[in-house]
């Protein structure tokens, strides 16, 4: 299956891989279907596309849901380790880096591939050693590694070939650097807080209409949720904070503006001035207009509030377009009668038995006040455990299964008459 699709795919545009919490792959892949990118394949924890660079580099400031885009370097299928080194320095890598630009690699490996290869770091080392030994051989030196903040970041992704004799072998030079997830509007630190782009896949999840439904947050923490859900309905770029600071201050966030792919094209450099010129008038144009909305933001903890005040100041929002409160949700009453959807994302605690009781009566009571007075919402709750839910005496409509990072998640939906 991989390859009857993976074949189909036009030999003349390159290959990108964008990659996502799991579990919001398709959503991804929607994003990507309308850039017009129409080639597409879902793989786990991300989607494989063919499109022009420029295109490419579109999904990578527009979509709310990737973590990165790579590019494609190389493809090929390998049986034993010593076949990524033999591949590996048949790659040009001089074309794509400069020997003064550090780099580091990755490896991912899918659970067929960990059960044969088990030490993903020995992978990294062998293709380092193709990678490293090519520069020595043209440029008489090599460039240096750096795990913590190269130029050049690759990912080698291996997964097992359908005729399971063999492992799909990927290498991909990430375009993004710094996670696109991290949008630039969190400074402080708040426990548990929900990563951006799971944030907005999980507004996204919800059946919210931005233009008819209110939205509450009962539980807001550092206010994720609340600034994803007006990005989304101010249609307002995931990027335009980089994208701000990049045209107003030339500062350079992103991975690829250093790649040599990059700096060698002047007709890409073009296409890009026009895109990011283009994101950045429609991003101002947009918060401008932003207004006579309101989002709802509830928690218990005073300072969690004050956290999602300073938030959605460092996003550029409106003060005015939230308005917070502080209250307990097994008690609050809906601040506006609906049409509306109301999520949390509850505190997870560390399971010990004695948290693990509070959370089930937290659990149990907020579902009675959902029950009593939220008539007229769609309520939503996400959870990293999902067997609290039993707590909960209301009927589950929906169930979504979602990783944030390693824990697997749930979104509940509830319907509230
Ligand atoms: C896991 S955090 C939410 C994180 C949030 N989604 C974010 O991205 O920052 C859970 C939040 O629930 C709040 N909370 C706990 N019990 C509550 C209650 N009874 N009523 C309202 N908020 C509560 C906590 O203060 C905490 O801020």
């Amino acid at each position: 299956m991989i390859d009857d699709k993976k074949n189909s795919l036009k030999k003349d545009l390159p290959t990108f891989f964008a990659s996502c919490p799991r579990g919001l792959e398709e959503l991804l892949e929607k994003e990507i279907y309308n850039q017009s990118i129409t080639e597409t394949y879902l793989k786990n924890g991300g989607v494989l596309f063919k499109s022009s660079y420029i295109k490419a580099l579109r999904v990578l400031l527009t979509s709310r849901i990737a973590s990165r885009v790579h590019e494609q370097v190389a493809q090929f299928a390998i049986k034993i380790e010593k076949d990524i080194y033999l591949q590996g320095i048949k790659i040009n890598w001089t074309k794509i880096f400069k020997v003064e630009q550090t780099f580091k690699i990755n490896t991912l490996l899918d659970r067929d591939s960990s059960d044969r290869f088990k030490n993903s770091l020995i992978l990294s080392q062998i293709l380092k050693d193709a990678i490293a030994d090519q520069f020595r051989s043209l440029k008489f030196e090599r460039p240096d590694v750096d795990t913590r903040n190269a130029d050049i970041s690759l990912l080698l992704r291996i997964e097992v070939a359908p005729n399971h004799n063999e492992f799909s072998t990927y290498i991909f030079l990430d375009l993004a650097g710094e996670p696109l997830s991290n949008r630039g509007y969190r400074k402080s630190r708040f426990t548990a807080p929900l990563r951006e782009n799971l944030a907005a896949g999980i507004v996204m999840h919800t059946d919210w209409q931005p233009e008819k439904e209110a939205f509450v947050d009962s539980m807001c923490g550092s206010g994720t949720l609340l600034i994803e859900a007006a990005l989304i309905k101010g249609d307002i770029p995931p990027s335009y904070l980089k994208i701000i600071s990049y045209t107003e201050k030339n500062i350079k966030p992103w991975a690829f503006l250093y790649h040599s792919k990059f700096l060698a094209d002047i007709r890409i450099q073009a296409e890009f001035k026009n895109l990011i010129q283009q994101l950045y008038t429609e991003s101002r144009n947009k918060l401008i207009k932003f207004k006579n909305t309101k989002f709802y933001g509830f928690d218990i903890d005073p300072k969690a509030l004050e956290i999602t005040k300073e938030n959605i100041s460092n996003a550029r929002l409106p003060e005015t377009l939230f308005e917070l409160k502080k209250i307990d949700a097994t008690v609050a009453p809906p601040p506006v009668s609906g049409p509306g959807v109301v999520v949390c994302n509850p505190p997870y605690g560390e399971r010990m038995d004695e948290e693990l009781e509070d959370l089930k009566i937290l659990y149990h009571e907020y579902g009675e006040n959902l029950k009593k007075n939220w008539k007229n919402y769609k309520a939503y709750l996400f959870t990293g455990i999902p067997e609290l839910r039993k707590n909960i005496s209301l009927q589950t409509s929906k169930r979504i299964q979602l990783y944030n990072g390693n824990i697997e998640c749930r979104l509940f939906r509830y319907n509230l008459f």
